[in-house]
């Protein structure tokens, strides 16, 4: 080698670690999916380092399968599938491929998602084994708006401390076990577990079970326990809608309900509970009135129901311990967090929260749009509104949902997918101009307008477009479709909205 090459390496080395050094120092809290997209997309505006803390010794987060449970920790069943298709959940420039299943099993997500982070060199970014204990402002953060993170490596126990410009919480929230409690409880001689700790069910094999609760995780332990149970009775207070994974035509539900033109659906998904109630392997009951020795009595019961074992399937409560006082606050019952992000307390944009939501729709995509909005703002090129405008904006959100729904806190945190994804994607130029679209591109406007919410339309303008999206929203039905047929879709009109349009237009010559 030359002495110039040299020379020209030592000084290529040197710029790039210059430039580094430059570099905002953005700490990325938990290396699950939304953590680890996180890194991908910071990346992608390449004036910022993350570094990412994950506490386990592996990424992933709820859907890296572990038979060991811990709290703080999200769990899956060995049978757990997504309950969004692929095309609905993807990332925006991150299409499946055709091969994969519509309805992913969790080893397959597993994979798709691993395609992604090395694509993005992403593994690099992270610490292992290494637990956020706190997080508080700078002593100069009036000014710099800089944080203190302290962080434990959980195999040699060391503690380190360092500064940051920027923190972008994604530790989960669903991990953190409700169990209620029941009158009686204490002399129950039989098991209770959460749904978090469900893994196996052969030690279900000709026992009698309680599952409470009717949500997502408490319809599979029902279903996947009566396979092997005597008998389970599913306990609800208020109920549930169900609906399946297959829609109209043997296509995803939600290929089909999230449209623009659609109301926004919130039901509990499961396969089989239908044909498990009509045969009786599974049969519904009033909530638990109390616990006996042996078993329940359910509100409106006099005997007891012989029980064996109980499982709460009654969802997650939230907490992020490490946070330092003051930063996230609750005020009658509301989680004060404006687009459910930012604590409106704080004076600077570089505190953000990824991923705490309930989305009425796939999670994926509404977590990395609040990602690529965090960006813009640690980037300078958003600015967050006044602290009133931020509240006034909360309050709106929570009031509309306690109506619809029910109060609880995590009615703060609940958003219709199409308008929370729209309203972030225009907060930095990524929602679609449909006008513009109507004149230039019709085709693509009609799919828009009239298909499914697809994530790739976010990536069509605005910062980090990417020249593939046209071309994922044209062919998505074409992926959803081949693990049904394993060929080349026929081309599908039964969208009555978009023949009616295709047709008015065609009669007018536009088209
Ligand atoms: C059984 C089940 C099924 C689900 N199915 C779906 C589905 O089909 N579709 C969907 O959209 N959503 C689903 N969800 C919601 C699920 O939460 C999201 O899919 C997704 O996993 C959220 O990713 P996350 O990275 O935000 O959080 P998590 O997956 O919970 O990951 C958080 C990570 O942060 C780490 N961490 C936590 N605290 C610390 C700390 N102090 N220091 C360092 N690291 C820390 C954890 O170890 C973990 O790796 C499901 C949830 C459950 C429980
Ligand atoms: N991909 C999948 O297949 C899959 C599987 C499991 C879970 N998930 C997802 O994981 C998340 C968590 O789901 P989840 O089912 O664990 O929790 P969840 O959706 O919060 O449901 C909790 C259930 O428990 C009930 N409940 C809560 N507290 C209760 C109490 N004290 N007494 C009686 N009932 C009580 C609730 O009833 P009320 O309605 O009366 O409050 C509700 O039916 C959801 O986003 C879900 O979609 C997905």
């Amino acid at each position: 080698m030359s002495h110039r090459n040299i020379y020209f390496q030592h000084n290529t080395v040197t710029n790039h670690r210059m430039m580094e050094s430059f570099k905002k120092k953005i700490a990325v809290l938990g290396g699950g999916v939304t953590g680890l997209a996180t890194v991908a997309i910071l990346k992608e505006e390449n004036c910022f380092e993350p570094v990412c803390f994950e506490k386990t010794s592996n990424y992933g987060g709820t859907w890296c399968y572990r038979e060991e449970t811990e709290e703080g920790v999200g769990s899956i069943m060995p049978t757990t599938y997504l309950n969004h298709s692929k095309e609905m959940g993807a990332l925006s420039n991150f299409p499946p491929p055709k091969e994969c299943n519509n309805f992913m099993r969790h080893q397959e997500l597993y994979q798709h998602a691993t395609e992604y982070l090395k694509k993005n060199d992403v593994f690099r970014h992270v610490r292992y084994n290494t637990e956020v204990l706190n997080v508080k402002k700078s002593p100069d953060y009036d000014e710099t708006g800089r944080w203190v993170v302290t962080v434990k490596d959980r195999i040699t126990n060391e503690i380190t401390t360092d500064v940051y410009d920027g923190v972008l919480v994604c530790t989960g929230h669903m991990n953190r076990p409700i169990m209620p409690t029941y009158p009686g409880q204490e002399q129950f001689k039989g098991k209770i577990l959460h749904s978090h700790s469900l893994k196996q069910v052969s030690p279900y094999q000709g026992k009698n079970i309680v599952v409470v609760g009717m949500g997502c995780s408490g319809l599979d332990a029902a279903v996947e326990t009566s396979n092997v149970a005597k008998q389970v009775y599913l306990s609800t207070r208020s109920g549930a809608h169900i609906i399946s994974r297959l829609g109209y035509r043997g296509l995803p539900y939600d290929h089909l309900l999230i449209r623009r033109y659609l109301y926004s659906l919130d039901p509990s998904l499961n396969d089989h509970i239908g044909s498990k109630l009509m045969s009786g392997h599974v049969i519904m009951k009033p909530n638990v009135k109390c616990f006996t020795e042996d078993g329940v009595i359910f509100e409106g019961d006099s005997e007891v129901t012989q029980v064996d074992s109980v499982i709460m399937a009654t969802g997650y409560t939230w907490a992020f311990p490490f946070l330092e006082e003051g930063i996230l606050e609750q005020e009658n019952g509301r989680i004060n967090l404006y687009k459910c992000m930012y604590p409106p307390e704080l004076p600077h944009g570089t505190l953000g929260f990824i991923g705490f939501i309930i989305p009425v729709g796939p999670g994926f995509p509404t977590g990395e749009i609040q990602c690529r909005w965090a960006v813009q703002v640690l980037a300078g090129k958003c600015k967050l509104p006044s602290k009133a405008k931020m509240y006034a904006d909360i309050k709106k959100r929570y009031e509309t949902n306690i109506k619809r729904y029910k109060p609880n806190d995590k009615m703060s945190i609940r958003v219709d997918y199409t308008q929370y994804c729209d309203d972030l994607a225009s907060q930095f130029g990524a929602k679609p101009n449909f006008l513009k679209l109507f004149f230039t591109d019709l085709p693509l406007f009609t799919k828009l307008i009239f298909g499914p919410i697809l994530s790739y339309q976010y990536r069509l303008q605005g910062p980090h477009a990417w020249e593939g999206a046209r071309e994922a929203i044209m062919t998505s039905e074409d992926r959803m479709l081949f693990p049904l047929t394993k060929r080349k879709a026929d081309k599908r009109r039964d969208n009555i909205f978009e023949i009616l349009f295709q047709r008015i237009i065609k009669f007018f010559g536009i088209l």
